[in-house]
C-alpha cells in the first residue's frame, strides 16, 4: 500500500476521535454549566499509528483488506473519571446516546486482567460525513478512572520495555502495585458523597461569581456609577464571607436590581 493511502483511510479516524473528544468535552462542559458533578474528568483520543497498525496485522495475521474491520480501535477515546461509580454513569450515557452504537463490551473491572489492568472497553459504530460521504467506522472508548489510568500507564511503559518478555520480579511489583490501586479506588469511593458535595460547592460559588460578575457588567451601562461601586463594594464584602447561602442571597437580589432596570430601560425606549 502505498504512504499515499494511509492518509486518506486513516484521515475519517482523525475526525472521529476529533469528534468524539468534543462531544465527551461537552459533557463535562454541560455539568459544570448546571452545577452537576460530571461523571467524566478528563478526555484523550489518538489515532493509531501506521507501525501499531501493521504490527497488530502481523501478530493477528490480519490481511490488508481486513484492517478496518478487524482492527477496532484504528480510533481510540479514552475517557478518565475520578470514582469508579462514574464508570457505569459514562457507559450508559454512551449506550443512551443515538449517534454512538455499542458494537460489544469488555468489563475488565469485572473480570480483572491476568497482568492487574482494569478498564471498561466499549467498542462503538461512529458515523462521520467526509467529502465523500458518511463513512461508518469503528472506535474503542476505553474508560477507567485516575488511579486505573496511572497503573496502565506505567504498565504500558514497562510492556514496551520489556517487549512482552517482562521478568518476572517486574510483573509481580506491578501485581502488587495494582492491588494497591484497587484498594485506593475503593478507599476514594467510600468518601466520594463527600469529595463530590465539597467539587459541587466550589462549581456552584465560580458560577454564580460569574453570573454576578456579569450583571454588575450590565448594570454599568445603565445604573449609576455611584450605586454600582455600592453594589461591587457589597459583592467583596459578601464574597469574602466564603459563605455560599449569602452569595446565593446577594445573586437574587441583584438580579431583581437588574430586572429594575431592565424594565426602565424597556420603558425608555418605548
Ligand atoms: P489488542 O490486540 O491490544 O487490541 O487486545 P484485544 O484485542 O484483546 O483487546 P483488549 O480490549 O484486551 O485491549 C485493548 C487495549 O486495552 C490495548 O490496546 C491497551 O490499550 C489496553 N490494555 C489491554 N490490556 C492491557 C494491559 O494488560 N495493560 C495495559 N497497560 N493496557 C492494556
Ligand atoms: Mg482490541
Amino acid at each position: 500500500m502505498e504512504i499515499q493511502l494511509w492518509r486518506s483511510i486513516l484521515c475519517p479516524y482523525e475526525l472521529a476521535v476529533r469528534e468524539l473528544v468534543v462531544k465527551f468535552n461537552h459533557i463535562i462542559d454541560e455539568c459544570r454549566d448546571n452545577d452537576i458533578y460530571s461523571p467524566i474528568e478528563q478526555v484523550e483520543g489518538r489515532v493509531k499509528s501506521v507501525s501499531s497498525i501493521l504490527e497488530k496485522m502481523q501478530r493477528k495475521h490480519i490481511p490488508m483488506e481486513q484492517m478496518e474491520e478487524e482492527i477496532e480501535d484504528i480510533a481510540g477515546v479514552r475517557i478518565i473519571c475520578q470514582f469508579e461509580e462514574d464508570i457505569d454513569t459514562v457507559v450508559s450515557l454512551i449506550q443512551k446516546r443515538t449517534d454512538m452504537v455499542v458494537k460489544s463490551e469488555k468489563n475488565y473491572l469485572k473480570h480483572i486482567k491476568q497482568s492487574g489492568y482494569r478498564s471498561y472497553h466499549l467498542i462503538i459504530y461512529y458515523t462521520v460525513d467526509t467529502m465523500q460521504g458518511p463513512k461508518k467506522l469503528q472506535a474503542e472508548i476505553q474508560i477507567r478512572t485516575m488511579a486505573m489510568n496511572f497503573w496502565a500507564t506505567i504498565e504500558h511503559s514497562l510492556q514496551y520495555k520489556y517487549k512482552g518478555d517482562m521478568p518476572e520480579h517486574v510483573a509481580e511489583r506491578l501485581s502488587k502495585a495494582a492491588d494497591a490501586i484497587n484498594a485506593l479506588d475503593r478507599e476514594m469511593s467510600s468518601v466520594r458523597n463527600e469529595i463530590m458535595d465539597a467539587q459541587n460547592s466550589s462549581q456552584m460559588q465560580s458560577n454564580l461569581v460569574k453570573d454576578i460578575l456579569l450583571n454588575i457588567e450590565n448594570l454599568y451601562k445603565l445604573a449609576n456609577k455611584r450605586e454600582i461601586l455600592k453594589i461591587q463594594d457589597e459583592f467583596l464584602r459578601v464574597f469574602y464571607t466564603k459563605d455560599l447561602k449569602q452569595l446565593e442571597r446577594f445573586h437574587r437580589q441583584l438580579d431583581i436590581i437588574s430586572e429594575g432596570y431592565r424594565a426602565q430601560a424597556v420603558t425608555h425606549q418605548i
